[in-house]
């Protein structure tokens, strides 16, 4: 293939769409082991990213610009897809776009491609302000959460979430120079740029969070107690746990996301017992205070910073988190003393991995009762459902920059 300016960055942009959409792997898991250079690494995620965000919309501009049907998984759809998602979202010339799209289709349909992404061009191809969700995410979101939410969701996609940072001490917050404060230890930032970039954070002051991530740990108790935080890594909640005075074991099977566990800590000066084990295998040394288990999870409330979560999420997969999700808020309830505390919390907009869970585990286990959390610990604007849970979703606080979609619930052994 002649030499042309930017083409590995589309090259492995197409491989990393074909990874999540084909297989469904995670971007940053396709972006791994790349050996390009920094700068097109970042450019290649950029327009993997951009692409799934704006897919269904893309694909409505491509379908008005053709007769002949491309299939959804063709390679020809999947490089108009990521060439038009450059020139619309990323502000790629046109001359690039078509120089580094044409190669990408060599020996198959290039006068296809070309034809298409010449018309689309000419006209100046745009997109509707709202985005489009993929039609299962619509379906599940509108039937779920209703019409106002589904429209959110798509106006969210389109924007860049702020920056959350969590802060280990309320003073740090409160004097820390940008942003503004939404609740006690936090700050947010719009458009931060590089994090490693911000004023003090070599001193370890603060980890990125969501603000909306930070909500379970605000639902544990407020006086020093022995907790454990089952599902611990990478940490943010574990770290908020420990700037709260609290004793805590962190659990994870994930020896590596532990490892960068005990780098946050590391960085932040704060303390935990780090233990790599199988939640379900294992056996508490004792009962504790207080247990959190930020479950393993679809993660589609997350789909601002990662699209792929909109493609990845199928039923079976929402179905067999929340089999795993059953089973271990019943083994964590297991370790919590009697008059103890249980938060249980997903970052999922999935009603079985969260509301459902929770009630078939009160109707299993009636030694437990919701605690609905205290207004206090809460961002203004954020309240508990009539049952006394924390459903985020999106269109809250969309004004401050919006929230990652989660569900928290605060509950007591009696
Ligand atoms: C939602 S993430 C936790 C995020 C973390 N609480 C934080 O605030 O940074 C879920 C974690 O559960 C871990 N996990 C999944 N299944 C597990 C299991 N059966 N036993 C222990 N850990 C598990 C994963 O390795 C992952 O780190």
């Amino acid at each position: 293939m002649a030499h042309v300016e930017g083409l590995a960055a589309r090259q492995a942009a197409l491989s990393m769409l074909d990874a999540v959409l084909r297989r469904g792997q995670t971007l940053d898991s396709a972006a791994q082991g790349s050996r390009l250079p920094p700068a097109d690494a970042g450019l290649a995620l950029a327009i993997a990213g951009e692409t799934l965000r704006r897919l269904p919309d893309l694909d409505v501009l491509i379908d008005s610009a053709t007769r002949q049907r491309l299939p959804d998984d063709s390679k020809a759809r999947t490089v108009l897809r990521l060439a038009l998602a450059q020139k619309i979202a990323l502000g790629t010339p046109d001359h690039a776009v078509v120089a580094t799209a044409l190669p990408l289709v060599a020996g198959g349909p290039r006068r296809l491609v070309h034809g298409v992404l010449g018309t689309l061009l000419r006209r100046g191809a745009a997109l509707p302000e709202t985005a489009t969700l993929p039609a299962a995410v619509d379906q599940r979101w509108r039937a779920a959460w209703g019409d106002d939410v589904v429209q959110a969701a798509g106006r969210a996609i389109g924007q860049r979430p702020p920056l959350d940072l969590s802060f280990a001490s309320a003073d740090e917050a409160a004097a820390y120079p940008l942003g503004v404060s939404l609740a006690a230890r936090h700050r947010r930032i719009a458009d931060a740029g590089s994090v490693t970039d911000l004023p003090r954070f070599d001193d370890g002051i603060f980890w990125v969070q969501d603000l909306a991530a930070s909500l379970p740990a605000r639902l544990m108790p407020r006086k020093p107690a022995d907790v454990l935080d089952l599902c611990a890594a990478p940490g943010g909640k574990t770290m908020q746990l420990a700037a709260a005075g609290h004793r805590v074991t962190s659990l994870d099977r994930s020896k590596g996301r532990l490892a960068r566990l005990a780098d946050n800590l590391a960085r932040t000066g704060l303390e935990a017992e780090l233990v790599v084990a199988e939640a379900l295998e294992w056996r508490a040394p004792r009962q504790f205070d207080a247990v959190l288990l930020d479950a393993p999870c679809s993660a589609t409330g997350t789909f601002r910073r990662h699209p792929e979560v909109l493609y990845r999420a199928s039923n079976l997969i929402i179905a067999e988190s929340a089999e795993l999700q059953a089973q271990l808020i019943d083994h964590a309830a297991t370790m919590v003393r009697p008059r103890g505390t249980l938060v249980y919390a997903v970052c999922s907009l999935e009603p079985q991995e969260g509301e459902a869970i929770v009630s078939d585990f009160l109707d299993r286990n009636p030694a437990f009762t919701t605690e609905p959390p205290d207004s206090h610990a809460l961002p203004g604007g954020v309240t508990p459902s009539p049952q006394g849970w924390l459903r985020i979703l999106p269109g809250l606080l969309e004004g401050e920059g919006g929230l990652d979609g989660f569900f928290v619930a605060g509950l007591r052994r009696i």
